[in-house]
């Protein structure tokens, strides 16, 4: 058996598309802030991508790019302008920040109704508590959207996620979860992980550790969603031995072109589901 791709380059242009022909009849437009504190160059490509494509979409964004010695206050200062312009509906912080800067004390600043990476306490919270008000973390809700174009119900299948970060595996499980998926959360501390992931029907991997599940980690017929992006040599590649596993498993997402692009569609719907509440 050789995996079928999950093609989320397709899917997102889908979703951004849909989008777009939304918002051609709308008189306001959404309007994203994205905030870059530093020079960090994979940041700052993938800031000025998701500016691209909101303007694409027929949303405003501005992108703040602050310098490297940005003090903790300016930067809250900022975002208590943001979170006070009612012209504003989404605020997003990329992270990491520069290590001067308390993370958890920026993102709890960010007013939860224009949180849209659903970072902060609140959001976090409703997601676990299933509370539809939740603005749900981008990537998790992008990986949710392929999951659910290959499986129609999702009830009882066993969900293992290796990583448990708080922008990725965390509330992928409470995500899953609601989904009632029976979810398994493995970490580098895990016992014995093969013989864990060995038992899911959809695997997740984002642990950020190239090419780390081989074929013996994989249940056979097993869907695979790859958040990994990690270089070998200049080479991009996922947390997954892709050629590896592709004869076993029954779906894959490829890196690049899988989980990535989903994540700024997701963004950019989080955005529109912030200024249709905040309009209301
Ligand atoms: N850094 C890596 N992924 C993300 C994300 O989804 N949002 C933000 N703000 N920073 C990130």
């Amino acid at each position: 058996m050789s995996a079928q791709l999950i093609n989320g380059k397709e899917i997102a242009l889908a979703l951004r598309e849909e989008l777009a022909a939304e918002l051609a009849f709308k008189k306001y437009r959404p309007y994203l802030a994205v905030v870059l504190v530093g020079n960090d160059e994979a940041s700052l490509i993938y800031d000025r991508n998701k500016q691209k494509a909101a303007l694409a979409a027929g949303m405003d964004c501005d992108l703040h790019h602050l310098p490297e010695e940005t003090t903790e206050d300016d930067l809250l200062d900022l975002i208590g302008r943001l979170n006070g312009d009612d012209n504003i509906h989404g605020v997003m912080v990329q992270l990491p920040l520069p290590k001067h800067i308390n993370g958890r004390r920026i993102i709890e600043a960010i007013c939860p109704e224009k949180d849209v990476d659903g970072f902060t306490p609140q959001n976090a919270g409703r997601l676990l508590l299933k509370d539809e008000r939740a603005i749900v973390s981008a990537t998790p809700a992008g990986i949710l959207h392929l999951l659910k174009t290959v499986h129609q119900n999702l009830s009882g299948l066993h969900a293992v996620i290796i990583g448990r970060s708080n922008i990725v595996g965390k509330p992928l499980a409470s995500l899953l979860l609601n989904q009632d998926c029976t979810v398994t959360v493995i970490h580098s501390k895990t016992v014995n992980p093969k013989e864990i992931t060995r038992q899911a029907d959809i695997l997740i991997a984002a642990c950020g550790c190239p090419k780390m599940v081989k074929k013996d980690w994989v249940k056979e017929g097993a869907t695979i969603i790859d958040v990994g992006i990690n270089r070998i040599d200049g080479k991009l590649c996922g947390d997954v031995d892709f050629d590896d596993v592709c004869d076993k498993a029954a779906f894959i997402t490829p890196v690049p072109g899988g989980v990535g692009p989903m994540t700024i569609a997701m963004l950019l719907r989080n955005t529109y589901q912030a200024y249709l509440a905040l309009k209301k």
